[in-house]
């Protein structure tokens, strides 16, 4: 969840939970303030209606009582008439003071029963009060009976009810009733009493009610605001706790990347702008990483090219040096056949020797000097990979016998006999091969087995090896062998070496020149001493695709074309 929604939820949360205490708080409130309102308007007032019905209620039985105690001499006197009468005005006004009390009482009371006992209860009173005071003004006015008009109507009045009370003379009439009303008046504000005592109840209850509410309320709020800080404590911590962890997180990870631990991958849990920020924090590592690779690899390809700059340049210097020595060797050797020349042509020219002699040496020597650049020649060529080779069939048999024919007329058939070993099967064997070259092979080795075979044989044989599909050309001879000591590099460059006293003039670039020509053919050519002299084996092969290694059957493909 994104942290945007994460804080507007959480705060949504929280202003309703503010909402909902809030409104709680108030509804409580509004119940305790409608209590204090029932006290109020209520309650109180009409314990305080009550309290002036019996203020009045007194006030009017003092007035009448006031009144009553004047009556008997206000007919003789006219200044105790004149009191009289005053308490009798007293007692018109605390009359309509209580019925006035009675009305607002009445008007506050909800229990209308109630109401009616006590309304009852005035207006029994108020009616004997009535008949006492109409008797107390009959008597101020000298009469002697009881006998009133009201209303136009004659009747008797009694507080009990009794006819022969009629009869009574009308003081002590007013007596009786005095008594009566007493009794009367105690009975009302017993009722009264018990009414008021009622509502104070009622009142204590109420206050109880409303101290209950408040108690309550304090309760009821303090529960609230405790229960909103907790889960307003505990949706913020989660909130909060959530948002830092994933930062502090994000943090140490990325710290590692920066101390330079490009292995530790950042993590990115989640699908808030927390995570936003780790993946692209991830994805800036990986960049590192594959930038780190990279400049790895180009750094190991730097320092490879460096070991191959390193190694041609050692390889170039001794090159160098080999080619220094080489141009070094082969002008001396240029040089050897010069002096036999000029030596010779001197003598000739001075008399000193006859002329046909001078000429055989001067031959001699300058057929040695043409077969010395012509070898010095084909070395350069191969060593700079500039000798092209013509390759076609080639009946090797037929190539290894003209050889063979040609060292046969260079020795002495009485001391020298020359044998060839071919079987007949593969007497018109062919391989693909460069005539010339291949023929220049079997002249050169043929050529030393001769120059160092003062005795005895020299022996070539063919053989085909069907399993390799190569053919195996070996010449040996009993010449005594190759000296030990040049063996190990046979086939360098000037190796030359005397052997029993023979060979005095080569140059040591025959097997040089021979093996670079085999090699060129995929083919091989090793030398090793046995039967009291050498024997030269040259492998060579027979298929064409035996060659494709070389490099050179696209040239014999291509002439074939042609
Ligand atoms: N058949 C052999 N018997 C004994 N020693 C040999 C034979 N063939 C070669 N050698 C030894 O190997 C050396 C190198 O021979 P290689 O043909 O390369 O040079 P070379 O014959 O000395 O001179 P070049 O052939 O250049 O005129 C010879 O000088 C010789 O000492
Ligand atoms: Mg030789």
């Amino acid at each position: 969840m994104k942290i945007n929604n994460k804080l507007f939820i959480s705060f949504s949360i929280m202003a309703v939970l503010m909402a909902v205490v809030g409104y709680l708080s108030y509804t409580q409130i509004s119940k305790v303030s409608g209590s204090f309102d029932i006290v109020k308007s209520e309650a109180t007032p009409s314990i305080i209606a009550l309290g002036n019905i019996k203020s009045d209620f007194n006030q009017l039985h003092a007035a009448v009582l006031a009144f009553n105690l004047h009556v008997p001499d206000a007919a003789s006197d006219p200044e105790i008439k004149a009191k009289a009468l005053d308490h009798l005005q007293e007692v018109q006004v605390a009359k309509a003071n209580l019925l006035s009390s009675y009305e607002q009482y009445r008007s506050l009371e909800k229990d209308k029963d109630a109401a009616d006992r006590i309304g009852q209860g005035i207006n029994g009173i108020i009616a004997h009060i009535d008949e006492m005071t109409t008797i107390g003004t009959e008597i101020m006015n000298g009469a002697t009976t009881s006998q009133t008009t009201n209303g136009g109507h004659t009747h008797s009045h009694a507080a009990t009810g009794s006819s022969d009370q009629t009869a009574q003379p009308p003081v002590l009439r007013l007596h009786n009733m005095i008594l009566e009303l007493d009794n009367a008046a105690m009975t009302f504000k017993d009722e009264l009493d018990a009414k008021i005592a009622q509502e104070y109840i009622s009142l204590e209850k109420t206050q109880a009610d409303v101290l209950g509410d408040i108690s309550s309320t304090i309760n009821l709020n303090m529960i609230l605001t405790i229960g909103a800080v907790a889960v307003v404590f505990v949706v913020g911590r989660f909130v909060s706790h959530s948002i830092t962890k994933r930062v502090s997180q994000l943090k140490g990870e990325a710290n590692q990347v920066a101390a330079g631990n490009l292995s530790a991958q950042i993590s990115t849990p989640g699908s808030d702008e927390i995570t936003d920020l780790a993946v692209n924090f991830e994805h800036m590592r990986n960049g590192l990483v594959s930038a780190q690779h990279e400049l790895a690899k180009k750094n190991k390809d730097l320092q490879t090219l460096n070991a191959d700059l390193d190694q041609a340049n050692q390889d170039l210097k001794k090159l160098d040096k080999l080619k220094d020595q080489f141009i070094g060797i082969a002008s001396h050797e240029l040089r050897g056949p010069i002096h036999p020349i000029l030596g010779y042509a001197s003598m000739a020219k001075g008399g000193k020797i006859q002329p046909q002699v001078a000429l055989d040496v001067i031959h001699q020597q300058a057929l040695k000097l043409r077969q010395l650049a012509s070898d010095i020649l084909d070395v350069s060529r191969m060593d700079s990979g500039n000798l092209s080779y013509n390759m076609q069939k080639v009946k090797i048999n037929e190539l290894l016998l003209n050889a063979l024919i040609a060292a046969g007329g260079t020795v002495n058939p009485e001391n020298v006999s020359i044998v060839a070993k071919i079987d007949d099967r593969n007497k018109d064997l062919e391989v693909i091969a460069d005539k010339d070259r291949i023929g220049q092979v079997f002249t050169n080795v043929i050529g030393n087995a001769v120059k160092f075979t003062r005795k005895g044989s020299i022996t070539a044989a063919t053989h085909v090896n069907s399993d390799s599909n190569t053919v195996e050309i070996s010449i040996s001879d009993t010449g005594g062998g190759i000296p030990e000591d040049i063996l190990p590099n046979l086939f360098g460059k000037f190796v030359t070496k005397n052997v029993a006293d023979t060979n005095k003039e080569g140059t040591g670039l025959g097997l040089y020149i021979s093996k670079s020509i085999v090699n060129a053919h995929s083919g091989t050519i090793e030398a090793h001493n046995s039967n009291g002299g050498a024997t030269f084996r040259i492998v060579l092969p027979i298929n064409a695709a035996d060659l494709e290694n070389s490099g050179l059957l696209a040239e014999v493909v291509k002439r074939d074309q042609k």
